[in-house]
């Protein structure tokens, strides 16, 4: 790598005549750039005039450098950049440095003294910088330095003046670095410390030798090449040595355990080691970054009043701390309430789009057979669990938030979930495992209906990194483990692109962790760029397998496992595959990009529907059944129907307008069957009828008309519904489809 080199830029360095100015002048010039030497020449408090800039201009000039002297006081920002134009046509690099010194103990600091100060050092930089940052950014170019102070960042006994307008430039400096970004503006901040006219009296004499300022000045020439990227930093320099400086925070406390509350002093005080504790600190780099950290923590407060005793907490009673004393708490039920645009922006959330199979069925409220997905499922279960309630339940143990992963994710549907309405779920910490890594806690969740009958159950198990050791159990009978795929060759292998958007439209549904979606989030999680939610990856598969499987029949799914091994980033693409053992769908996911797994150990439980074929019987008290009885009689026969039709049809009957019972006439597979339930191949039906039980009475008996019942709505057909006519071979004459 070669000499760092200024040829062809210009640079300004204001109070040039001495000091440390005069060594940055020095060392811009024989690299190549034109430089404008502003000096008042005043002393150092600012009083009189000297023709100091001239000086270093001639040494700048005998060195076979180019240079121009300026002698306008730095409030004049634009003169001195007016000079920097008329010399050499442009400005490239601002060095803020000029200043001077009033001190006085703050007592007795007076308006002059505070003034004059804040009126070279920061509105000096201010003016300068402002004259010259438009030019900047048309060229799209542009370095800028504000000199700070250690006196500013630790303060300094008689210096409140200067110390204050000195971290006023850090706070310039880290805005001009933002608004600069986009232009190739860079703008840092140093603090040196360098033996000059204002530091005579205070280093020591050795020193004062040893801390020259052409030691400090070649930290300033890399900032200010346009090869460096580093911008809105703070750097200390002096006698060669060079630091950056960041800012550390303390993880800190929430004083409050429910949005609903508010805080009081006592409680500051007595959450005082929290606070001031840095043991996990943080160190964000943008305000974005800063919020976004406090953001999680807002979310993670219960939006309900404090509980203050959880009297099943058996082991957090005892006294016992550590991820243990998670073991046995439970979280009273609360309330879950939801609508159709519930389910709907769920079901984009996983990518139902129109152009899937039955997607209306999931889409649009109006349709027939519009219902929820199984794995909206874990919607109202993580709205109870991590509103807050169960970090706050658990005394005894706070993990960090930062460091909790999801492990697993299991669901169990027991009914098919109501497209609207409130549904109630309370939960267990099962129990705790020791995985010497981390802890996992295992929490089990009911999800119940207004009637208090169970619709789904969940198991969560979260893996909280770096928290193991804690002499736990390993393993646990109430985990319900994931199981690895067949070792053979995938039956059905589907491939899902994910879109970068997901995520932004999966939080909707309520997980809002930033980690999903800015950026610099991600980055102090650890990750290059956000990444997709688990359970959005967790939502595609089980929607793939529905559709496969179930023939997205909603009844069919009855149980998702999965290990999440892998994070997903937004726009890859997710390689589902599936092998069907029995009533059990294994399934693997992976990205397509990297070949990496991203759910392992999945498998979904669908169920079958127990049919009979020749033997029809049915249990139902509908009046249809026996027309369904005589279908099958007539198709038994007549088996050429089968070759005939080569279609699915499904009955739904309803009573008083809710589902009373469901038929399928399969004339497509084998020699044909009439059962009760859905397809039992999980195929989609070629036609779904929808009609009341009594409707169908009289159309079987000839009583209601097929086309005028269809008109008016009494009975409903979707799929190819000219495929109906074709099922009049399998009708009592009386009637006509
Ligand atoms: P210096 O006194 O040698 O240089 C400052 C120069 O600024 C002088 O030549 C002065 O004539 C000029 N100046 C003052 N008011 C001006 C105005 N209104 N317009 C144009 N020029 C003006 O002091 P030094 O030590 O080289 O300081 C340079 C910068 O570094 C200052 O901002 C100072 O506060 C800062 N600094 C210096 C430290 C040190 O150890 N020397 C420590 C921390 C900060």
């Amino acid at each position: 790598m070669g000499e760092l080199r200024f040829d062809g830029r210009v640079v300004i360095v204001t109070g040039a005549g001495g000091g440390l100015g005069r060594a940055y002048a020095l060392l811009f010039g024989s690299r190549g750039a034109k430089v404008v030497v502003n000096d008042l020449g005043g002393d150092r408090s600012g009083k009189g005039s000297s023709p100091a800039a001239d000086k270093v201009v001639e040494e700048i000039k005998k060195a076979g450098g180019v240079a121009v002297a300026n002698y306008d006081s730095v409030e004049d920002g634009d003169k001195v950049v007016q000079t920097a134009l008329d010399n050499f046509g442009r400005v490239d690099i601002v060095i803020n440095n000029a200043g001077i010194l009033r001190d006085r103990s703050f007592a007795r600091t007076s308006d002059t003294d505070w003034d004059l100060i804040h009126r070279v050092h920061l509105r000096g930089s201010f003016l300068v910088t402002r004259a010259a940052f438009p030019i900047m950014k048309k060229q799209n170019f542009g370095r800028i330095i504000m000199t700070a102070s250690t006196s500013g960042i630790y303060g300094n006994f008689g210096q409140s003046n200067y110390s204050a307008a000195k971290l006023g430039l850090l706070g310039l400096s880290n805005t001009l670095a933002i608004e600069g970004q986009k232009y190739n503006i860079h703008c840092n901040t140093i603090a040196p410390t360098g033996g000059t006219r204002l530091t005579e009296d205070i280093l020591p004499q050795d020193l004062f030798e040893q801390l020259r300022p052409d030691l400090v000045a070649p930290l300033v020439l890399w900032l200010c090449h346009e090869d460096c990227s580093e911008t809105g930093g703070l750097f200390e320099g002096a006698g060669g040595w060079f630091a950056k400086y960041r800012w550390e925070r303390a993880k800190g406390k929430f004083c409050r355990t429910s949005v609903n509350e508010g805080v009081t002093p006592e409680a500051v005080r007595d959450n005082w080691d929290a606070i001031t504790d840095f043991t996990d600190s943080d160190h964000p780099t943008s305000n974005r970054e800063a919020t976004a950290i406090l953001a999680i923590g807002l979310q993670e407060l219960s939006s309900e009043p404090a509980v203050t005793s959880n009297p099943t907490a058996a082991s957090a009673s005892l006294g016992v701390t550590g991820p243990l004393a998670a073991r046995g708490v439970t979280i009273q039920p609360s309330s879950f309430m939801y609508g159709p645009d519930q389910l709907i922006l769920y079901a984009l959330g996983v990518g139902v789009s129109r152009q899937d199979e039955d997607a209306l069925k999931f889409l649009y409220e109006n349709d027939e057979d519009f219902s929820a997905l199984p794995t909206f499922a874990v919607i109202p279960s993580q709205s109870v669990l991590f509103g807050g309630k169960l970090w706050h339940q658990i005394s005894g143990y706070t993990p960090n938030l930062a460091k909790l992963l999801h492990g697993e994710m299991y669901i169990e549907i027991v009914k098919p979930l109501p497209t609207s309405g409130t549904l109630h779920t309370g939960a267990k910490v099962a129990d705790v495992l020791d995985k010497g890594s981390g802890a996992v806690l295992i929490l089990d969740s009911e999800t119940k209906d207004d009637s208090g009958s169970l619709v789904a159950k969940n198991q969560w198990s979260l893996f909280i990194v770096g928290d193991g050791n804690f002499g736990g159990p390993r393993t646990s009978n109430a985990a319900i483990p994931p199981i690895d795929a067949p070792n053979r060759t995938p039956d059905v292998t589907e491939e899902y692109k994910t879109n970068i958007d997901q995520p932004a439209l999966y939080r909707l549904s309520g997980d809002k962790n930033p980690l999903h979606l800015d950026p610099s989030f991600a980055a102090v999680g650890g990750f290059s760029e956000p990444i997709l939610h688990g359970l959005c990856t967790y939502g595609i598969a089980g929607r793939i397998i529905l559709q496969k499987f179930c023939g997205n029949d909603v009844q069919k799914f009855k149980a998702m496992k999965a290990r999440f091994a892998k994070p997903v980033i937004p726009g890859q693409t997710l390689v589902v595959d599936m092998w069907k053992e029995g009533t059990r769908v294994f399934y693997m996911c992976s990205v397509k990009e990297t070949g990496q797994k991203c759910l392992t150990g999945g498998y979904v439980d669908i169920v079958e529907t127990s049919a009979t074929n020749e033997s029809f019987s049915s249990a139902s008290t509908l009046g249809s059944a026996t027309f369904f009885q005589e279908m099958a009689r007539r198709l038994a026969g007549d088996p050429s129907l089968v070759k005939k039709v080569n279609a699915i049809f499904l009955w739904n009957i309803n009573s008083k307008g809710t589902l009373a019972g469901q038929w399928t006439v399969d004339l497509k597979n084998g020699s044909g069957s009439i059962y009760e339930g859905g397809p039992k191949t999980g195929e989609k039906p070629s036609v779904k009828i929808t009609i009341e039980d009594e409707d169908m009475l009289a159309l079987m008996s000839g009583k209601l008309n097929a086309q005028k019942a269809f008109l008016s709505g009494k009975l409903k057909a979707s799929g190819n519904i000219m495929l109906m006519q074709k099922l009049q071979g399998l009708l009592v004459p009386q009637s006509k489809m």
